[in-house]
Order: C-alpha cells, then sequence, then structure tokens
C-alpha cells in the first residue's frame, strides 16, 4: 500500500546485535580496583558487562551486529545507500570509525560516518536516518552501535566510579524508505543538547584546545585521558531529561502512555531508570533493561537492548515503542516508533 500524498516514511527493516565473549563479572573487577559485588549492584544494577580482548576495536563489533542486522532485513550490504555509526570509542582519532566499518562491509564509494553524541548517539542516528529517507535522498540506511569502552577506563581504584559501569558491544538496525502509511514506522524522533554540562562527563584530553601537543606526559599521568563523571549530576538530569523527552514525544504524536507497548531507555544506571519510570507512571512489565547483563555500553546500548528485546519475545512487530537517551554533552532524545 502506498500513501496518498506519496509520503515516504522509514521503518526499521531489521536488527542485529554482537557481545564480545568475555564476560567480567563484579567481583572480577575487586582484581583491578577496591571495589565490590555488593557496591556496584546495589547502586547500579550491574551484575556483569562483556568486555572485548587483544586488538579488538570497535568497528570489529560493529561489523559483527551490522552482518546480523543485514541478515535480518534480507538486505544485503551493497544495497545500503549510506552507513551511520555511532560510538564514542572510534578505533582512531581519524579517520571516522565509519571509514573502517565500509571498507570491513566491502562497500566503498557510499557515504558513511560517525555520530558522537555519546549515550543518545542512536536517538540522534535515527534521527538523521530518518530525515535522510523522508527527503528522499536515500532508501536504506545502516545505524550501527558500537563501542569497546573497556578501553578508554582507568581500571585503578581512582577510577573505579566510571570504571564498573560501562561494557562493550555493537548493535545495528537497517532502517528502509517504505511508503505505506500501516506498516512499522518512525512516528518522529526528538532531540536537545546543554553543553552547560560539557565538562560533567567528558574526557579531558587528548585535546586540540591544549597550547601545544594535545597530549603531554603530564595529561597522562593525572589520567586526563580516562572519562571523568560527576556522578550525581549526571543522575539528576538524567531522571529529569528521559521522562520529558518521552512526554514531548507523545504529545507530539497525540499519543498517551497507554498507547506505548515497550520502553526503551537508556541503561546508564538501574537506578536511573527505575526513577525514569516512577516520574512517568509505566509499569514494569513494560521497560526492558540489559544493564545487568551488559553494563552501560553507550551508543551500542539502545539497538542492543532491541535485539534482546526481540529475542526475548518482549518487542514484536506492530508494537509501539518509545525509546530515550540521556549522556554526555549533556545530550539527550526520544524516538516514537512503530516496530
Ligand atoms: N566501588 C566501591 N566504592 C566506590 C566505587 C566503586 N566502584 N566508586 C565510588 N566509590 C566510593 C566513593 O569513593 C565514595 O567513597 P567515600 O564516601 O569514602 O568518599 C563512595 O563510594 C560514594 O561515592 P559516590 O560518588 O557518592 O557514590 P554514589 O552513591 O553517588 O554512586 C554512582 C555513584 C553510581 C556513579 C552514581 O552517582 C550514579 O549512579 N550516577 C549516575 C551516573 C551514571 O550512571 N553514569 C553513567 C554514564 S552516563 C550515562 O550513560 C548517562
Amino acid at each position: 500500500m502506498t500513501s496518498v500524498s506519496g509520503e515516504v516514511f522509514s521503518t526499521i527493516l531489521g536488527v542485529g546485535s554482537f557481545l564480545p565473549s568475555r564476560i567480567v563479572r563484579n567481583a572480577d573487577l575487586s582484581s583491578y580496583m577496591d571495589t565490590s559485588d555488593e557496591w556496584i549492584r546495589t547502586r547500579t544494577g550491574i551484575e556483569q558487562r562483556h568486555w572485548v580482548e587483544g586488538t579488538t576495536s570497535t568497528t570489529d563489533l560493529a561489523l559483527e551486529a551490522s552482518k546480523k542486522a543485514l541478515e535480518n532485513a534480507g538486505v544485503s550490504a551493497q544495497e545500503i545507500d549510506l552507513i551511520l555509526l555511532a560510538t564514542t570509542t572510534p578505533d582512531h582519532e581519524l579517520p571516522p570509525a565509519a571509514c573502517f566499518l565500509q571498507r570491513k562491509l566491502g562497500v566503498a564509494g557510499i557515504p558513511a560516518m560517525d555520530i558522537r553524541q555519546a549515550c543518545a548517539s542512536f536517538v540522534y542516528g535515527m534521527s538523521i536516518a530518518d530525515a535522510f529517507i523522508r527527503v528522499g535522498k536515500y532508501r536504506k540506511v545502516l545505524l550501527v552501535g558500537a563501542e569497546t569502552q573497556s578501553k578508554a577506563l582507568d581500571k585503578t581504584t581512582r577510577g573505579r566510579d566510571v570504571a564498573v559501569l560501562f561494557g562493550d558491544g555493537a548493535g545495528a538496525c537497517v532502517i528502509g524508505a517504505t511508503e505505506d502509511p500501516f506498516s512499522g514506522r518512525i512516528f518522529s524522533t526528538h532531540l536537545h543538547t546543554d553543553g552547560n554540562h560539557a565538562e560533567d562527563l567528558w574526557i579531558r584530553s587528548p585535546t586540540f584546545a591544549a597550547e601545544s601537543e594535545r597530549i603531554t606526559y603530564g595529561m597522562l599521568e593525572q589520567g586526563d585521558h580516562y572519562p571523568q563523571m560527576d556522578g550525581k549530576t549526571v543522575f539528576i538530569n538524567a531522571v529529569k531529561r528521559m521522562p520529558e523527552a518521552i512526554e514531548e514525544g507523545l504529545a507530539a504524536n497525540g499519543m498517551k502512555l497507554e498507547d506505548i507497548d515497550l520502553f526503551l531507555f537508556h541503561q546508564a544506571n538501574l537506578r536511573i531508570n527505575e526513577m525514569v519510570a516512577k516520574k512517568l507512571g509505566v509499569p514494569s512489565d513494560k521497560i526492558f533493561n540489559t544493564i545487568q547483563q551488559y553494563g552501560n555500553t553507550t551508543a551500542a546500548t539502545l539497538p542492543l537492548g532491541m535485539d534482546a528485546a526481540i529475542k526475548a519475545g518482549k518487542l514484536k512487530r506492530g508494537m509501539t515503542v518509545a525509546m530515550a537517551a540521556f549522556g554526555s554533552g549533556f545530550s539527550w532524545g526520544s524516538s516514537i516508533f512503530k516496530y
């Protein structure tokens, strides 16, 4: 069926994910730093996370997730018009990690770009894919979220407030054009940033804002190349902004909470998500959390969660989903779609 107006919509054609096989349990972290399973579990809900080994990079994980999403969509890599790779842990500073992913997929020539909006990257990516498709520029977009956060962490007691939170993994979606207004489709996306909080969750260096070298021995000694976070400020803002973004999405579509079949929130901390759910008034059986098993996988969190929800039978075709993310920047947003 085609829309009367000839309008084009974006639809999720396929989803896939990949996790490295090495599992690091909370108790295992005690060999790196002064921490405990009890501290991590009670404050964050995290029980374990997956960490890569050896030289495995973000685009290695992204490739595996992409292959699964393409297979699930019944689409070949050669049919893709645009690659969007959401990541905060690119293989190299230059070129964008998407270039390596494109090479691994063997599809030289099509545009490939990174999205660097930290934990909100996947929602930003959905918005970009949707906009390109709806204006008729591209018909098939591969949107991937992938991270090797384990390589960015200070795994000593100095960095324990951040190091225990993060995991590695990748998730991908093939988003395609449809003229059928009744098929699964992205209804709307809503994006926000408040740069006033830029330093509340950041990596100070390497920095091109430095006077001379962008990384020095002094910076390395101070641990400026590791993520630093004001955890309480992140918490306070996350529990404010994610409900706001969901409510904005519902209002834009004339929907009520009851119209949503499944809520997928960014997975930074189980306590954040419980508070978001409470503020919104969402029953727990409509929320799908992965943080217990995966930790916070930043840009990979939402597509990993989608794929896990599909495999668990919690996300089925025809369901209406509300997705929300919040992270460094601060950047946040939501997406309302029918799967
Ligand atoms: N193990 C043991 N003790 C620890 C650890 C650890 N891994 N980390 C910190 N501590 C200690 C601190 O040193 C401190 O000790 P002190 O009292 O002797 O000084 C004590 O625990 C309490 O530290 P707080 O920072 O006050 O702990 P808090 O209760 O605030 O919890 C946490 C910290 C879990 C990070 C919390 O602030 C939080 O959930 N913040 C949200 C941020 C978040 O989830 N960020 C993820 C990335 S951002 C994103 O994705 C949106």
